[in-house]
């Protein structure tokens, strides 16, 4: 009999449902919060509300956009953490009551684990490769940047990772230094497609191993525009695209030095990238190029499952739905990786 899992995922300002069955996917739905783009940032108060104003919507479209009724589901997993302890209530308490009411299992899954387990996502029509275990994933997100030897589902080791900002922070910050507005790392991203990406060129930092480190890379941008902007004050305006496409192009040399060195130390050339960072273009075009010049295998999510979505969460639940790992009712959410 065909197994029905509902994903749910709510840990910072997407609220988003999928149904999957088994691993195809039949549904993902995901409304955005703009309500945050007044106020440069994710505001965690202004996050829960419009997630209780959402959460029933989107879950009854994923239903309908799947075709099946809740009466058909087997299980219910939704985002435990990490991320904002208000957003995570709300798809907690309702993944909770939803599957006491159905009387079926209750999965909780991990929001980092699930970007990675993303790429085990198959189209409801067809079938996509999948990487081979062990590989490494360079994940990358608005809170986290980590290399991570994936050596099952659930058996993933931290080979290295930020010791300050992600790098979906880097990328935020600068464009908060431009005054362009919140979240910059898509409109960088954009901007960075017209623009020169050898105009400007920005320190590297100096991290032993496989660590990473993005909080100097900001302080150096605001010193040079601070300085630039003395001598001219619309320099950044004038500039824009080049201050883009060279911000955006340090970021992913920073990124890929440590790729790099990830597969010369493990000896793995299976390459995966996951998180809200890995649907930059530049970086996507990056790695392609690194598949001919190394002999890599890439494997590169859709764009609809890099950022935060819950197909992420379905496909993770799917696979301790196998496992027989199920949650307790009493399962509280936590703000902070475990690892
Ligand atoms: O994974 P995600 O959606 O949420 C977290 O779990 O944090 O990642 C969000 C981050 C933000 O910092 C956002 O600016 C960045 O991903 N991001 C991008 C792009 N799309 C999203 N950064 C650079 N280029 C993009 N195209
Ligand atoms: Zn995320």
């Amino acid at each position: 009999m065909s197994t029905f899992i509902l994903g749910i995922e709510s840990s910072c300002d997407d609220t988003s449902a999928a149904v999957i069955n088994e691993t195809r996917i039949l549904s993902n739905i995901t409304a955005s919060q703009r309500v945050h783009e007044l106020y440069g940032g994710v505001v965690p108060e202004l996050a829960s509300r419009a997630h209780q104003q959402n959460i029933i919507p989107v879950i009854d479209q994923a239903l309908k956009h799947a075709n099946i009724n809740k009466n058909q589901l087997n299980a219910i997993a939704f985002t435990n953490g990490p991320g904002l302890l208000g957003s995570l209530l709300v798809g907690a308490s309702f993944a909770k009551s939803f599957a006491a009411g159905l009387n079926i299992p209750l999965i909780e899954t991990d929001h980092i684990n699930a970007h990675i387990l993303a790429h085990f996502i198959q189209p409801n029509n067809g079938t996509k490769e999948v990487p081979k275990f062990p590989f490494i994933c360079l994940l990358i997100s608005g809170g986290h940047t980590q290399i991570v030897l994936v050596k099952d589902y659930f058996s993933m080791e931290i080979l290295g990772k930020t010791i300050d900002d992600a790098a979906g922070e880097a990328f935020d910050k600068s464009a908060k230094i431009m005054g362009i507005p919140y979240p910059g790392g898509p409109l960088i991203d954009k901007f960075a497609l017209h623009g020169n990406s050898g105009k400007f060129s920005f320190p590297h930092p100096t991290v032993s191993g496989l660590d990473f480190s993005f909080s100097g890379l900001k302080t150096s941008i605001l010193y040079f525009l601070r300085d630039k902007s003395k001598e001219d004050v619309d320099f950044i305006e004038k500039n824009k695209f080049d201050l883009c496409a060279s911000i955006q192009k340090t970021i992913i040399d920073i990124l890929l030095i440590k790729l790099e060195k990830a597969v010369k130390q493990t000896g793995i050339n299976c390459i995966a990238i996951a998180g809200g960072v890995s649907a930059n273009s530049g970086l996507r075009k990056a790695l392609l190029l690194k598949q001919i010049e190394k002999n890599w295998k890439v494997f590169i999510p859709k764009l609809e499952y890099s950022t935060d979505n819950a197909a992420m969460i379905a496909i993770s639940g799917y696979f301790k739905y196998l496992k027989n790992e199920f949650s307790e009712q009493n399962i509280s959410p936590y703000s902070r990786s475990k690892k």
